[in-house]
């Protein structure tokens, strides 16, 4: 029989994972609904070999440091941009994500906020709750039709690209915006924009003042990424000045986003509480991930999930 590991879990998870995980190893699940603060989770990692953790988790150096016996992060997420990959890499900890189980759930959100975004939902369902809805109006609510407009997919990995395939069944013109490509040039042109990317310093503020003035004062910007990857006092400006039509937006920075955040005085937008793979489906496969790639790091296995190496 192989020796039971310490694993810090941060949250409790959906679905049967975790007791597969009590199984082989002792757990010790953080028993909050909010996220573990720092010192908690520096304390919580004091004795484990094993770290399942969420993208609310700041996994850095500090974090590294109090877990002397740490041999394996497994964040319950596809992104990683909460994990310091770098320090953990530096100390031979490998880290996992769960890719693929969520891509579909995220693509079907994206559609959602794109359809909101481009038929003016929120401002048309805020008008029937304010008592602002008059009668049917012939020049009233107008917005984009998705046959024949063109959409720009910024980061066409696998999210990305099940948003294609959805944007297509729509009768839309998907463009693939990669690394090599010329974000201005697609975004000038662009009716929908939608964000699939990491975040990392080089995508940090990618949709920026410039990129913002850069879009067509009709067009609709989507994010399913992360929030980051827009500079949010000037999508506020954009917004409330008309350099764009609407946005949508799954992701923002800080989450969460406090009420009183003055993006959230524009009309023609949409803020969701990051709920991109909040599928039950989704959710019980990233928790069986996540699981299994802390199993694999416990064994001394490669990590059926790794997170992509760090960049540079
Ligand atoms: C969600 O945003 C994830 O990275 O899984």
């Amino acid at each position: 029989m192989t020796a039971r590991d310490n694993c810090f879990v941060t949250r409790r998870l959906p679905g049967a994972a975790l007791e597969r995980l009590a199984a082989a190893h002792d757990v010790t699940v953080w028993p909050g609904e909010l996220p573990p603060s720092a010192a908690d989770l520096r304390t919580g990692v004091g004795d484990a070999e094993g770290l399942l953790c969420l993208l609310t988790d700041g996994v850095d150096a500090a974090v590294l440091d109090a877990a002397p016996r740490l041999r394996v992060i497994s964040n319950f997420a596809v992104g990683c941009d909460n994990i310091d990959v770098a320090a953990a890499t530096a100390r031979g900890i490998p880290v996992g994500v769960t890719p693929d189980v969520l891509t579909d759930a995220t693509a079907d959100l994206s559609l959602a906020l794109l359809l909101a975004a481009a038929r003016r939902l929120p401002e048309a369902a805020a008008a029937v709750r304010a008592g602002a809805w008059r009668t049917w109006e012939p020049a009233r609510w107008l917005g984009l039709e998705l046959r024949d407009a063109e959409l720009a997919i910024v980061g066409p990995g696998r999210i990305g690209c099940a948003v294609a395939k959805r944007a297509a069944a729509f009768g839309m013109r998907v463009h693939l915006v990669g690394r090599g490509d010329d974000l201005l040039a697609a975004l000038a042109t662009a009716d929908a924009v939608s964000l699939h990317l990491p975040l990392s310093a080089a995508t940090r503020h990618l949709i920026d003042e410039r990129a913002l003035r850069t879009m067509r004062p009709s067009a609709v910007l989507v994010n399913t990424g992360r929030g980051a990857l827009i500079d949010q006092r000037a999508l506020r400006r954009a917004l409330v000045e008309g350099w764009i039509a609407a946005a949508a937006l799954d992701v923002t920075e800080p989450e969460p986003l406090p009420p009183n955040d003055p993006l959230l005085e524009a009309p023609n937008l949409l803020v969701l509480p990051h709920i991109g793979s909040a599928t039950v489906a989704a959710r019980e496969r990233m928790a069986d991930r996540a699981v299994d790639n802390l199993i694999a790091g416990l064994a001394g296995e490669p990590l059926p999930y790794p997170a992509a190496p760090p960049a540079g």
